[in-house]
């Protein structure tokens, strides 16, 4: 069975572009990310840490300070990933195990009642 050791939101190119207007800012995020998930070995299955997942979704519910990246399971969301702010998401948080708590606009984790928002600044919506 494959390990997992992180799956990577990110919300890029929503229908509708609440987060970041610019949508040109979400696809370089995006590609960017793909190409160092892939040339870092993120994504290699003998990885001792596990695998990296990684999906570009349509809306994570925070709908500010876009792009918007949801790490699980962390539950860490990073606001303006913009294309620069890749690599060190990937090499600190990821790789390091050292978040940048700087970028970090919120926090979820889940409980025996559903995903609850640790943070009063963002995903409000997702309380259950
Ligand atoms: S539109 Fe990006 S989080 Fe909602």
């Amino acid at each position: 069975m494959l390990r997992i050791s992180h799956h990577l939101l990110l919300c890029a190119t929503p229908n509708k572009p609440l987060c970041c207007p610019d949508p040109s800012v979400g696809v370089a995020s995006w590609h960017r990310m793909k190409q160092l998930v892939r040339e870092f070995g993120l994504e290699d299955g003998t990885r001792s840490n596990g695998v990296v997942l990684r999906s570009k979704v349509d809306c994570l519910r925070i709908c500010a300070d876009g792009p918007v990246l949801l790490i699980w399971p962390d539950g860490m969301i990073y606001g303006g990933v913009s294309e620069d702010r890749i690599e060190p998401i990937l090499r600190s948080h990821i790789i390091a195990g050292r978040p940048i708590e700087e970028w970090i606009i919120g926090r979820y984790r889940f409980s025996a009642n559903g995903m609850q928002s640790l943070s009063p600044e963002a995903g409000q919506s997702l309380l259950m």
